[in-house]
């Protein structure tokens, strides 16, 4: 007989309170049967990022109805399920502790195995549930809240190579764009008016790129813009649409050169252990920007690695990617208890040195 393996995630470790359901029929590919993500942009618009009381409370009140949304639209219910994956940290503690209580219930109450996942493993495993890539493989992972390069080895086998000590790339942007007026989330704002602008009227920092490594920083950088912003201002009494734009431009210019640079050094790092069939992947919102993404796409063209990208909905916060990677750990024998902690804090790659910064996301560990 075929084995099926079906999984129910929840993730709610930062602003988006989500529930998937996941399933593998014998050796196929896995198939998101459904995955619900109730954002909370709305709720902390007022306030210039994401209150962490607000957001653990909305988690709380919203995870029933999208474990709820999730199985119906999956067509299935909690008997039809084998585990239920929840992300334990890193992120926000109330937040990741209204889905941790909320697996226990459901675990408690049906005796289903809770498996607790990182949730920087459920990002660095996306690529394997979109594209069955194998392992090893180069993530690099670029969100409101992380940046990292990591070498994906197993499951729960991660190596990193660097990552940001202060501000992730996607914080940058939504701090840029709070600076010029932009609506948030910043990313989007800022490419789009990055379109219409001069990349090259001003030059603004490349931090770390004089180092050796990969770690980046980006706090520098819309500390600089702010100044150059504040100038213009001191001396034209306010910022055309062109300023904008030009400032935005700059900007999204200094990210991308830094960002290919150093995935430059990590696919170097990356190559020396000698992959069958190299690969780099990118996840996290800030890989929607298109003139990010084509520019690690040439550098990896360049040097003759694979590049791929999961799908949007699959490189912001969701549960599927939660429940595929607590697959992947209930596959190799992974069981916790309702002793289950909520971190706030969880390195993926427990021998590396921990990170400055919390962010406004919560915790980069
Ligand atoms: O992965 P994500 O949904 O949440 C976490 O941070 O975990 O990423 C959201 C971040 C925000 O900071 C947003 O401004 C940024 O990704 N982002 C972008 C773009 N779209 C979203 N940054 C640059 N360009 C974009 N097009
Ligand atoms: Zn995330």
């Amino acid at each position: 007989m075929v084995q099926t393996l079906t999984i129910l995630g929840l993730e709610s470790s930062c602003d988006d309170t989500a529930a998937a359901v996941v399933q593998k029929t014998g050796e196929s590919k896995v198939e998101i049967l459904s995955s619900v993500v109730h954002g909370q942009t709305e709720l902390h618009s007022a306030f210039g990022g994401v209150v962490p009381e607000i957001a653990a409370r909305a988690h709380a009140e919203k995870l029933d109805l999208c474990v709820v949304q999730a199985l119906d639209a999956a067509g299935l219910s909690l008997r039809d399920m084998d585990a239920i994956a929840v992300t334990a940290g890193p992120g926000l503690i109330g937040g990741v502790m209204s889905g941790v209580m909320c697996a226990k219930g459901l675990s408690a109450a049906t005796g289903l195995p809770l498996i607790g996942v990182n949730h920087l493993a459920g990002h660095a495993l996306t690529p394997r549930l979109t594209d069955g890539i194998a392992f090893p493989y180069l993530m690099l992972l670029v969100s409101g809240g992380h940046c990292q390069y990591l070498i994906a080895q197993g499951p729960e086998q991660f190596t990193r190579l660097g990552g940001t000590i202060d501000d992730a790339p996607g914080e940058a942007f939504d701090k840029t764009a709070r600076l010029l007026g932009l609506k948030q989330p910043g990313g989007p704002s800022v490419e789009t008016e990055a379109r219409s602008g001069d990349p090259k009227r001003f030059r603004f920092p490349r931090p770390l790129l004089d180092r050796p490594g990969c770690d980046l920083s980006f706090s520098g950088l819309k500390t600089a813009l702010m100044r150059t912003r504040d100038q213009i201002v001191a001396e034209k009494g306010g910022l055309t649409r062109q300023d904008r734009a030009d400032l935005c431009a700059g900007f999204q210019l200094a990210i991308v050169d830094t960002l290919a640079e150093k995935t430059r050094r990590a696919i170097a790092l990356y190559l020396e252990q000698e992959p069958d069939d190299p690969v780099i992947a990118v996840a996290g919102g800030v890989a929607a920007n298109s003139a990010i993404r084509s520019a690690l796409e040439s550098v990896c063209s360049h040097i003759g690695v694979r590049f791929t990208a999961p799908p949007l909905g699959l490189c912001t916060d969701n549960a599927a990617m939660i429940a595929f990677a607590g697959m992947e750990r209930f596959e190799a024998g992974a069981r916790d208890g309702l002793d289950l902690m909520a971190r706030p804090r969880w390195p993926l790659d427990q021998d590396s040195p921990a990170m400055l910064g919390g962010g406004k996301k919560g915790a980069k560990a």
